[in-house]
């Protein structure tokens, strides 16, 4: 038996250095962490079971037979995290770049299956050159598999993508696919070409991270939902985000035990500005209203107009989505849709009921944003919400203009309580434009048309510019004082702890795209 346990102990030796000691010293040279020391600093101590550790390739071309490394590129299994079950893939740079080869893919995929058949999530660890040259077509057949289970797990189990170092071909559509992508300043990129191919073909010249960097895809692209510092925190995130879901689309979201207090919350009467055309940052809003700093906040450097993120209310896990007036304020255009229809439909896919905080003048107008799709876009937003069969409240803080008042969370499109702040002003558009077109005649024929058009801009304003209209209608159900939003939300959302819709049978709806 001794023999038969030094040729296990031999094995897994070899295994455990991966590409061996040299490559793992430049891989700390150039500031990452091994697959297996992302995995230690990821999983709770001692929990990691490992899966596949002696899976190598089947290549015997390029004399690729004489070159094998135990667990070929990744290092796959499960584990724990804050005691929850979660799946895991690590790659290892040491081995032929982390590059994916036919049973590298099949490692993936089994790792994938048994978070399906389990409902638990599955996080990536990716650090990868991409497809194993030496293997050609078997290799591309793997990434398919791949994308093939990312669409199929899609809604079902949560998918977090954690991007350590090179992804680039198509190999980025694994983690396009998936919910939650993390990047890492300045050691890893993403682009589906690189700098090379692109100075070919469009003559551009760029580096890697500014074609493809973390700051790249959370600003400019919003590819990324998080840009890390460094590997530590991008993996302190990926822990931090799974404390807000739930395992599985069966189950409820994460509550944590909360004893109550007084709800009230004085500061909130004070943080709009009198003048109603200053801006104001909602996030000391939503500060104000959720637990004390339990705000996470996703795609913090992209569209900045919306806020999107989770936080806990009264321990109770939700997503809020939140207009932004301190950035042009407030207004909807294309890539704030966007990045709200995602969130919502992360929201909705696992139980996460959702907050809405609206302060928005309208739609951006412009040839930009019609040549671009803003009605497709905008579409996007609107339908994410209307389907969403989650706990649904608005707070209307102050502007709920034209057609964003309906698209942001309205009682019309589903919402389940709507209130609105006395500041709120709910109307088709401003005062100011509004009185223009309507009393246009008597503005140009008044002996002072600027004084007419003041004075029949604050008529309008004293019509509409308020939210009793709309609560005479009962499209909102209270308007209640900025002070009292904590504890009305609190009251709200525990009345909503059973909701049920079930929205008509289909096969799937058809999002415009
Ligand atoms: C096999 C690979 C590899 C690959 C890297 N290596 N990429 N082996 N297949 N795709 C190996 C190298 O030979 C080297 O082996 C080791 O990994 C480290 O690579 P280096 O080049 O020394 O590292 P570095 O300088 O950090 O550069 C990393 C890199 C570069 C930028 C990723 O290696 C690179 O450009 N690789 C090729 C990328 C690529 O074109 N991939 C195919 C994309 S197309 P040794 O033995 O020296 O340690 C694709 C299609 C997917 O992926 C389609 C899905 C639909």
């Amino acid at each position: 038996m001794d023999k038969k346990l030094d040729l296990l102990n031999q094995k897994k030796q070899e295994a455990l250095l991966g590409g061996g000691q040299a490559r793992i010293d430049s891989q700390h040279k150039k500031g990452k962490l091994t697959a297996r020391e992302r995995l230690h600093f990821l999983l709770d101590e001692g929990s990691f079971q490992e899966i596949g550790m002696l899976v190598s390739h089947r290549s015997t071309d390029f004399g690729m037979e004489k070159e094998k490394y135990p667990g070929d590129g990744v290092v796959t299994g499960y584990g724990t995290i804050n005691g929850k079950i979660v799946y895991v893939f690590s790659q290892d740079f040491t081995v032929f770049g982390g590059s994916l080869s036919e049973t590298h893919a099949e490692k993936i995929c089994k790792i994938m299956d048994l978070a399906m058949k389990n409902g638990a999530p599955v996080i990536g660890l990716n650090d990868s050159g991409g497809a194993r040259i030496q293997e050609g077509v078997v290799s591309l057949g793997g990434y398919a598999d791949i994308f093939y289970k990312n669409t199929m797990a899609s809604g079902v189990i949560p998918q977090l993508s954690a991007i350590m170092g090179p992804c680039a071909g198509g190999a980025v559509y694994s983690p396009a696919i998936t919910d939650f992508i993390l990047m890492v300043e300045n050691t890893s990129y993403m682009f589906v070409t690189g700098p090379n191919v692109v100075k070919t073909v469009t003559h551009e010249i760029v580096t890697s991270e500014e074609l493809g960097g973390a700051m790249t895809h959370a600003t400019k692209s919003g590819v990324t939902h998080f840009a890390c510092a460094n590997e530590i925190e991008a993996i302190n995130h990926v822990k931090k985000l799974l404390s807000y879901m739930p395992q599985n689309c069966e189950e409820k979201a994460p509550s944590l035990p909360y004893e109550g207090g007084d709800e009230s919350r004085a500061a909130l009467n004070s943080i709009l500005p009198e003048n109603v055309s200053q801006p104001y940052d909602m996030r000391e809003v939503i500060a104000e209203v959720i637990d004390e700093g339990s705000f996470l906040e996703v795609h913090k450097d992209f569209a900045e107009n919306i806020v999107v993120g989770f936080a806990r209310l009264a321990g109770r896990s939700i997503g809020i989505v939140a207009n932004q007036p301190a950035f042009l304020a407030g207004v909807l255009d294309i890539h704030s849709s966007t990045k709200g229809a995602r969130f919502i439909r992360f929201c909705d896919c696992f139980n996460i009921p959702l907050l809405v905080f609206e302060d928005v003048p309208g739609f951006l107008p412009g040839t930009d944003q019609e040549w671009n799709a803003i009605i497709t876009n905008g579409a996007k937003l609107l339908y994410a919400f209307s389907e969403a069969t989650v706990p649904r409240i608005t707070v209307i803080t102050r502007k709920a203009y034209g057609g964003a008042y309906d698209v942001m969370n309205s009682k019309h499109i589903g919402a389940d309580m709507n209130y609105a702040w006395p500041s709120a002003e709910i109307a088709v558009m401003g005062a100011k434009g509004a009185a223009e077109i309507i009393f246009k005649r008597e503005i140009t024929s008044a002996a002072d048309p600027e004084a007419k058009w003041k004075e029949m801009e604050q008529q309008y304003a004293d019509i509409f510019a308020n939210p009793y209209r709309a609560a005479e209608r009962g499209f909102i159900d209270e308007v209640i004082e900025p002070s009292e939003t904590r504890d009305k939300l609190i009251k709200a959302f525990k009345m909503l702890e059973n909701k049920v819709v079930n929205n008509p049978r289909k096969k799937h709806g058809n999002i415009p795209l």
